[in-house]
């Protein structure tokens, strides 16, 4: 595959857009840029770049027969369109075009369209990501933060979520979220042992009619020891194979077993609120990671709670934590109350509320931050 771009684009600021999407991905270089369409696609027809970026005209017929006659070369091309409708991304796709990006353009909609066009030279491409919400303390928002989150990510990218409850022995997401799940965890990795993957999957419980799962807790606090590190390690394998992201609330001890599951995470949502002890145990936290040899790049701080007018200012959080803080979720007593209450997302609470926008906020940060990095291959 070569790693040519070229855009066919009249407007400046799209344009602009996409330089800067663009050099974020190091692998693919922009060859060319045209706003003459003609000489665009006869340059394209010769240098056979491996993406075009074409921006409609408006001209239904026009652009389908360069749609074709580029899709026709093998070269991949992305639609852009200002006033699209059904029809229109129907034919563009019929004439063989890869994908259709809606403008003004957004960020992770361009970015999933070029990863669409890339799979070869994205080494990472399928690969379910584990995703840890940890902290060494409870009640800090552990579960609240990966229920949220976890509905973000199903609503937000519509693959297939799912959350576990390995928050052991006490788990609570199906208090955060009214499931009744018929199997938990520990039966679900005892049947697995001679049934294999099957039984994990048919342990995982749909929410209500979307593509989130979960995974939910021991109902008996014994069922839970017995559990070891490498039923953990069978469990995330067979999740992998149906899941594109895998949610864990995880338990508050530092044992084998939860330094197990941070291991083989991919992302650690190491969480804490601004407050000095709870700051000065974060940062053992980051210490042990790093003695444990996890990739820095692996834990992101999340402060929940937040209050924007705290004694204690997140640039000391940053000071003391040697590190900037990925993400702040607001104080909101009454939404999370309520949400735990009725056993619904806050999403389901109040659309418009401001944890809702974070979780939100925050699901849209990770997604975009995981495909860039599928790209780097980091
Ligand atoms: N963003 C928030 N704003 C206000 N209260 C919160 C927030 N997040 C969590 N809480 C409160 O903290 C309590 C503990 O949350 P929970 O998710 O159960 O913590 P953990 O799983 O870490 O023990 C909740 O009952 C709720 O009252
Ligand atoms: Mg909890």
């Amino acid at each position: 595959m070569n790693n040519k771009i070229i855009i066919l684009e009249k407007e400046e600021e799209s344009v602009e857009l996409i330089k800067n999407y663009m050099s974020e991905i190091e692998e693919l270089n922009i060859d060319a840029i045209f706003t003459n369409y003609e000489e665009g696609v006869k340059y394209a027809s010769e240098s056979l770049p491996h993406i075009v970026i074409y921006s409609s005209t408006n001209d239904n017929v026009y652009d389908t027969k360069i749609i074709k006659k580029l899709s026709d070369l093998s070269i991949n091309v992305i639609v852009l369109s200002l006033n699209y409708t059904t029809n229109l991304v129907i034919q563009a796709l019929r004439a063989g075009a890869k994908d259709f990006v809606s403008k003004p353009i957004i960020k992770k909609d361009f970015m999933c369209s070029i990863k669409k066009c890339c799979k070869d030279v994205v080494k990472a491409i399928n690969k379910s990501n584990i995703i840890s919400i940890f902290s060494n303390k409870g009640g800090i928002g552990k579960t609240a933060i990966a229920t949220n989150l976890a509905v973000e990510f199903a609503r937000q990218t519509r693959e297939k979520v799912v959350l576990v409850d390995l928050n052991l022995p006490l788990g609570d997401v199906t208090t955060f979220i009214n499931i009744k799940p018929s199997v938990t965890i520990s039966s679900a990795i005892e049947t697995a042992t001679h049934k294999g993957a099957e039984a994990v999957l048919n342990a995982c419980k749909q929410y209500k009619d979307t593509s989130l799962y979960v995974l939910a807790e021991p109902i008996y606090l014994e069922e839970s020891h017995t559990m070891t590190p490498t039923h953990i390690f069978k469990l995330f394998e067979y999740l992998r194979e149906s899941f594109s992201y895998i949610l864990v609330d995880v338990g508050t001890n530092i044992d084998k077993m939860n330094m197990k599951i941070l291991e083989l995470s991919d992302l650690i949502l190491l969480v804490s609120i601004v407050n000095l002890p709870l700051i000065r145990n974060c940062q053992r936290c980051l210490d042990l990671f790093n003695n444990l040899g996890f990739d820095e790049n692996k834990t992101k701080i999340v402060i929940n709670r937040y209050l924007e007018n705290d004694e204690i200012k997140i640039e000391d959080v940053e000071k003391v934590l040697n590190q900037s803080i990925y993400w702040k979720i607001p104080n909101n007593y009454f939404t999370i109350m309520s949400s735990i209450n009725k056993a619904m997302p806050v999403c389901e609470i109040n659309e418009n509320s401001n944890v809702t926008l974070s979780f939100s906020g925050l699901a849209n940060k990770i997604t975009e931050d995981i495909i860039i990095k599928d790209f780097i291959g980091s």
